[in-house]
């Protein structure tokens, strides 16, 4: 199977703890379900990529994420390194979501982030292939998720993993 820019794809890691399959570009790391432990290098990461600090916010989605373990709907996945530090290399949140704006359930990814020294090694690639696993195994068929226009990365990086503008527009208006 190739991708839109023609490359090949590297086959999507299983979905729970697991090692990225041996052969993969990039050093070892394993995708898990996040835990209590992440917080604090998930605030980081996050404070670090977008220049804000959104403790509370981050606090709230990896207390969910641990809770749904049972559950597909909301997924928090986090990528470490295969060492004793296990340090945090990466993030990854998505959750299903039914028909919202009538449209039928879909896997939507919100947020993610890979450490920049870390970067352009697939870590990324790995993340949403892991949290794709596991919106298939919640039964949705579509992933989606919503980037700036005049956002380079992450636009590069979504549309080289193949994912393309969809049928919805986004509209909005200042309420002041
Ligand atoms: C976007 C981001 C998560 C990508 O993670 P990554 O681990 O560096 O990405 P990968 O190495 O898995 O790249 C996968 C593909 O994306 C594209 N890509 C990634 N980084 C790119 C770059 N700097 N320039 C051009 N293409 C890029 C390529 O097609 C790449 O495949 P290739 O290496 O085979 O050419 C990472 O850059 C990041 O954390 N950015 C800041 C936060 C952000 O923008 N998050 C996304 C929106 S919430």
């Amino acid at each position: 199977m190739t991708k839109r820019g023609g490359k090949k794809r590297t086959p999507a890691p299983p979905p729970r703890t697991a090692a990225i399959p041996a052969g993969a570009p990039g050093r070892a790391r394993l995708i898990r379900r996040v835990r209590r432990g992440d917080l604090e290098a998930i605030i980081a990461l996050d404070t670090r990529t977008t220049g804000l600090s959104k403790d509370s916010h981050w606090r709230e989605l990896v207390e969910r994420g641990g809770r749904s373990r049972r559950e597909n709907e909301f997924v928090f996945l986090v990528a470490v390194s295969d060492d004793a530090s296990a340090s945090l290399s990466g993030f990854i949140v998505g959750e299903v979501r039914a028909w919202e704006f009538g449209s039928a359930p879909c896997g939507w990814v919100y947020a993610m982030a890979v450490e920049p020294a870390l970067r352009e090694q697939h870590v990324g690639e790995h993340l949403l292939a892991a949290v794709a696993t596991e919106f298939r195994r919640a039964g949705v068929k579509k992933m989606r998720t919503m980037v700036a226009k005049d956002n380079r990365l992450p636009m590069l990086f979504f549309r080289g993993e193949g994912m393309m503008a969809g049928p919805y527009i986004q509209l909005e208006k200042d309420l002041e």
